[in-house]
């Protein structure tokens, strides 16, 4: 493959550390703090993905609260300002601390960037500028146009015709093995971004495992397609 026209960036746990939000409040929360990030974020995308099935659609942004407030009540905090100031935090999350530069590779390369996320816009587009990388994008695209979250086929689409890029001229990023799993379904070529090298998923679905956004720009400009058929480690 010659160097993709375009690279579709996932937001949450990808570009944007989704625990950061806690561990700007962790002293707060104590020692579970961990546990209840981690029951933050799977009850959040359980929602999206429910809500998906039973075509009940209802905003990332009122999931994520409504996620928080689960999360909170199993570990019994009960605490209005905190859970006030943990969802401002969502809203600032911080950046992976090689995304700008890798980002920034890119565009130097001639290649566009943008992002599809569950996000809503308004969220979107805070997180991105509080993290300093939305100038680094050329565009950023919610499932909201969609009305429906990953991995549903046609949110994937979106990108692709609002930057007027083909299917094989893209690539997708993402560091969350099922959104991988559900563009490569759809077709795009695919970057899993493995940080914490968990074990390969949905393994009939091709993607190519790089263990952080650095290694990106180089695999690109060496002509790998993220269509792989092997999964490789770069470490
Ligand atoms: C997103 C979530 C799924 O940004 O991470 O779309």
């Amino acid at each position: 493959m010659t160097a993709p026209a375009l690279c579709i960036f996932d937001a949450y746990g990808t570009l944007l550390d989704v625990h950061s939000a806690v561990a700007k409040h962790a002293t707060r929360i104590g020692p579970k703090a961990d546990a209840v990030s981690a029951l933050w974020r799977a009850k959040q995308l359980e929602y999206s993905w429910v809500r998906s099935l039973m075509r009940r659609h209802r905003d990332f942004w009122k999931l994520t609260g409504e996620a928080l407030d689960h999360a909170l009540r199993c570990f019994d905090i009960d605490d209005d300002a905190l859970r006030a100031d943990l969802l401002d935090a969502y809203l600032e999350l911080a950046p992976y601390p090689e995304a700008a530069d890798a980002l920034r590779e890119l565009r130097n390369n001639g290649i566009r960037t943008c992002v599809l996320s569950n996000g809503t816009p308004q969220m979107l587009e805070r997180a991105l500028r509080s993290a300093g990388i939305r100038d680094l994008l050329d565009g950023c695209f919610s499932i909201e146009a969609a009305g429906i979250f990953k991995p549903d086929p046609s949110v994937y689409e979106i990108p692709l015709k609002k930057m007027n890029v083909a299917l094989q001229d893209a690539t997708f990023q993402s560091s969350n093995a099922w959104d991988a799993a559900g563009a490569a379904a759809f077709g795009l070529n695919v970057f899993w971004i493995n940080r914490a090298h968990h074990p390969a998923e949905y393994k009939d679905n091709h993607v190519t495992e790089i263990a952080s956004l650095s290694a990106l720009p180089r695999m690109l400009e060496q002509g790998e397609s993220g269509n792989a058929t092997n999964h490789l480690n770069i470490h």
